[in-house]
């Protein structure tokens, strides 16, 4: 096994519209796209499907979308061993995009928030053979603290995206991973501070190196690209322009591939360039896991 992700599916009800609605306000909508999504989810099958051996650590409800999240898993090739089942709603997430493909997103939580640090402890022999444990903030973080924990003692590198961003999120389990990779407003909430132009962005990194034992901080930066920081190093790999369609889980596709090229030993510089270029494909294309390309849907894209 290349990847385990211990993190979150929900259903992503994406309404198109031509600009967001005002409050109280009723609009009429162009069009509608029911798909699998949640940030653990996504990260994952954009690894299954760029070849990566992948198992998913998740819970999902007993309402009419587990059965289909289930699927999805297993049709994309994922080991499905350790998705569980708690009583009541799945995760779900409304999201409006607008004609620019802005994005607003609300996320309910649903059996992702009863993902528990037993469920981490049970799981943990199917974690431990895995070559990169890979998490994110969309379940309890006592849970992500437990993987980490569980990962650590077992020998098995941790890749944790702090997505969405949380201010109760502890730095020293920080400390304990190999790779970082907030985005720039996950970064200034744990900095304390806006940080906006690359020499800000640079010291708040440099600061979360100093504070913890960190070994790669890796800041995406939407359109600017992104940038990877160590003790003694530092590359900014520029972001690929297309023309974009749809964003959503645009970030997760960064994730998902960053972590496949990792896993087959890329350096971080070149498993950065790889993750972009999958990012910037899947914003040309609607929907969430739906725009994710398999390998060789990307190659021939690369290759164009
Ligand atoms: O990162 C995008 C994801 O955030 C969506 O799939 C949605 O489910 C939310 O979790
Ligand atoms: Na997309």
């Amino acid at each position: 096994m290349d990847i385990a992700v211990v993190g979150s599916n929900n259903v992503d009800l994406i309404t198109y519209i031509d600009r967001m609605p005002k409050l109280g306000e009723t609009l009429e909508a162009p069009d509608f796209e029911m798909g699998c999504g949640g940030k653990g989810a996504n990260q994952a099958i954009a690894a299954s499907r760029l070849g990566a051996e992948v198992r998913m650590v998740t819970r999902v409800g007993t309402d009419i979308f587990a059965a289909n999240t289930v699927k999805n898993f297993a049709d994309n090739g994922i080991d499905t061993e350790w998705v569980l089942e708690t009583e009541g709603p799945s995760g779900v997430a409304p999201i409006f995009v607008d004609k620019d493909s802005n994005n607003s997103i609300v996320i309910v939580k649903g059996a992702n928030g009863q993902l528990t640090p037993e469920d981490v402890a049970a799981a943990g022999d199917a974690i431990a053979e895995c070559q990169l444990l890979v998490l994110q903030l969309e379940i309890p973080l006592e849970t992500v603290y437990a993987a980490i924990d569980l990962a650590v003692e077992r020998g098995v590198p941790v890749l944790l995206n702090p997505a969405p961003a949380d201010p109760a999120l502890d730095m020293a389990y920080v400390g304990k991973c190999t790779y970082f990779v907030p985005n720039e407003t996950e970064l200034s909430l744990l900095v304390g501070r806006d940080v906006e132009s690359l020499d800000e962005i640079r010291d708040a990194g440099a600061e979360i190196l100093a504070r913890s034992e960190l070994e790669n901080l890796i800041v995406t930066l939407g359109s600017r690209g992104s940038l990877w920081l160590t003790r003694d190093d530092e590359v900014l790999v520029p972001a690929h322009a297309v023309d974009a369609v749809d964003s959503t889980g645009a970030g997760d596709a960064f994730i998902g591939c960053f972590s496949t090229q990792i896993t087959r030993g890329l350096s971080v510089p070149e498993a950065l360039e790889q993750a972009s270029l999958y990012a910037a494909n899947s914003v040309t294309k609607r929907g969430t896991q739906y725009s994710y390309a398999t390998a060789d849907e990307f190659e021939e894209w690369k290759n164009a």
